[in-house]
């Protein structure tokens, strides 16, 4: 059940490998002409002013920031379940030794308020372990349609892709932590787990200007201790209910794209049946997994509304600093505070007779029918929203 840690330990290391040390110039995938940020971000010169831990390394727990970090949480209160020691292979090394109240998602499926599902007749579009080298080609064509995404973002790839990290929050997707190294959650020491998401934070902040609230676990790996460190940190969990297996497709692995294409044909095949709508595991991790992702969005968008978790939650905030909105299912627009600008939260398609009955049918056709005034708009408001925060 628990994905092989090795083989995605392996792509990780292969995506930090490749080279885009901080001075270069962003690579731009497709030529295509980047959109003016939604989200103004502030400016940054390829210099961190911040330190951060080595990359692909679990971060330490005994820096200054790491022990003020944990000073400002009262672990006392985190259920005390213990750490597990996992397999190299990446399985618990002795699952029967879990305690049920832990409530551990990936050995029993257990949810403790983890998001799981979007409403019905909505598709909650996610990619992890992003940014990568392959980031651009994703966000390039997810702009052809306006579409939003959240994005879980393993924080060494943030330091290493940092021009990719900034076009998406600019954009508007939805940000989101997927720790800083990509380790199990369980696996780690309350100190390791809360150095892990805390310097991913960091790193988003100085790049972005904001601070996710939502995480999703590597390989889903999670239980009530974790939920107890998230929930002081202020975090919202996801998991998914339907999962591509997209990762499989690395060098080595055992998937084929057919497999994947195969698993999204089947879903909507059976859309009809659908009592929820769905959140979905997807990765921005590989080159075939980014195909394997524009191959299959435009069927996706067909059938369902497609939007970020925390659109079809109908959360406008899904950052700390509140005065920054992202559009949401039920027609709250992307800006920040002060600002008037109007981005729809997905692409509408006619598709499946089984759209949610909220008002975004009638906002997202307003939205369309007045786009290339609000993309002026949007571009006027992010002009003056950057020069009146920097
Ligand atoms: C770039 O930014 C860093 C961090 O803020 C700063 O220390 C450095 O002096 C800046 N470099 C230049 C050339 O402006
Ligand atoms: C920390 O949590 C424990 C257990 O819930 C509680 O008894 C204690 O008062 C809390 N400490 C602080 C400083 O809030
Ligand atoms: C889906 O609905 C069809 C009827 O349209 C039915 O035959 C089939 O058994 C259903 N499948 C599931 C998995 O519920
Ligand atoms: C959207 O939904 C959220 C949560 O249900 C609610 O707080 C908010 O007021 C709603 N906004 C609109 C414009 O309906
Ligand atoms: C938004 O709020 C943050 C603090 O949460 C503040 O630093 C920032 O200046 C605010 N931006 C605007 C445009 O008000
Ligand atoms: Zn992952």
């Amino acid at each position: 059940m628990l994905a092989k840690i090795s083989l995605i330990a392996a792509l990780v290391a292969f995506a930090a490998a490749a080279p885009s040390p901080s001075a270069s110039p962003a690579p731009k995938a497709s030529g295509a002409p980047v959109a003016a940020p939604i989200i103004p971000i502030p400016p940054f010169n390829g210099t961190f002013a911040n330190a951060y831990p080595p990359q692909d390394a679990i971060a330490p727990t005994d820096t200054p920031l790491v022990k003020a970090w944990l000073a400002a949480l009262n672990l006392t209160a985190v259920p005390d379940f213990p750490v597990v020691p996992f397999t190299a292979s990446g399985d618990p090394q002795n699952p029967t030794s879990i305690p049920a109240d832990s409530c551990d998602w990936t050995e029993t499926n257990c949810i403790n308020k983890d998001l799981t599902t979007c409403p019905l007749g909505v598709w909650g579009l996610t990619y992890d372990d992003g940014p990568t080298t392959f980031s651009e080609q994703l966000y390039d064509f997810l702009d052809t349609t306006n579409q939003k995404a959240t994005l879980f973002y393993i924080g060494s790839n943030v330091i290493q892709n940092w021009q990719a990290a900034r076009r998406a929050c600019g954009a508007g997707h939805q940000i989101a932590v997927h720790t800083w190294s990509h380790q199990p959650s369980t696996s780690l020491t309350d100190e390791q787990f809360v150095a892990e998401v805390k310097y991913t934070e960091m790193a988003i902040k100085e790049l972005c200007g904001f601070t996710p609230t939502y995480f999703r676990p590597p390989y889903g790996d999670i239980d009530n201790r974790i939920r107890g460190l998230l929930w002081q940190m202020g975090y919202t969990s996801v998991i998914w209910d339907y999962d591509t297996n997209d990762w499989m497709m690395a060098p080595g692995g055992t998937r084929t794209m057919a497999q994947v294409d195969a698993a999204f044909a089947g879903w909507i095949a059976n859309a009809h049946n659908d009592t929820t709508g769905h959140i979905t595991l997807e990765h921005e991790l590989y080159q075939n997994t980014v195909d394997a992702a524009i191959a299959n969005l435009p069927k996706l968008q067909a059938t369902w509304k497609t939007m970020p978790v925390s659109a079809c939650m109908n959360d406008p905030h899904p950052y700390k600093e509140k005065n920054i909105t992202l559009a949401t299912m039920n027609g709250t627009t992307a800006g920040v505070a002060g600002t008037t600008t109007s981005v729809s939260s997905s692409t509408p398609t006619g598709g499946a007779g089984s759209q949610p009955s909220t008002g975004a049918g009638g906002k997202a056709g307003s939205n369309s029918a007045s786009k290339s005034g609000l993309a002026k708009a949007t571009f006027v408001v992010a002009l003056a929203a950057a020069v009146a925060l920097f």
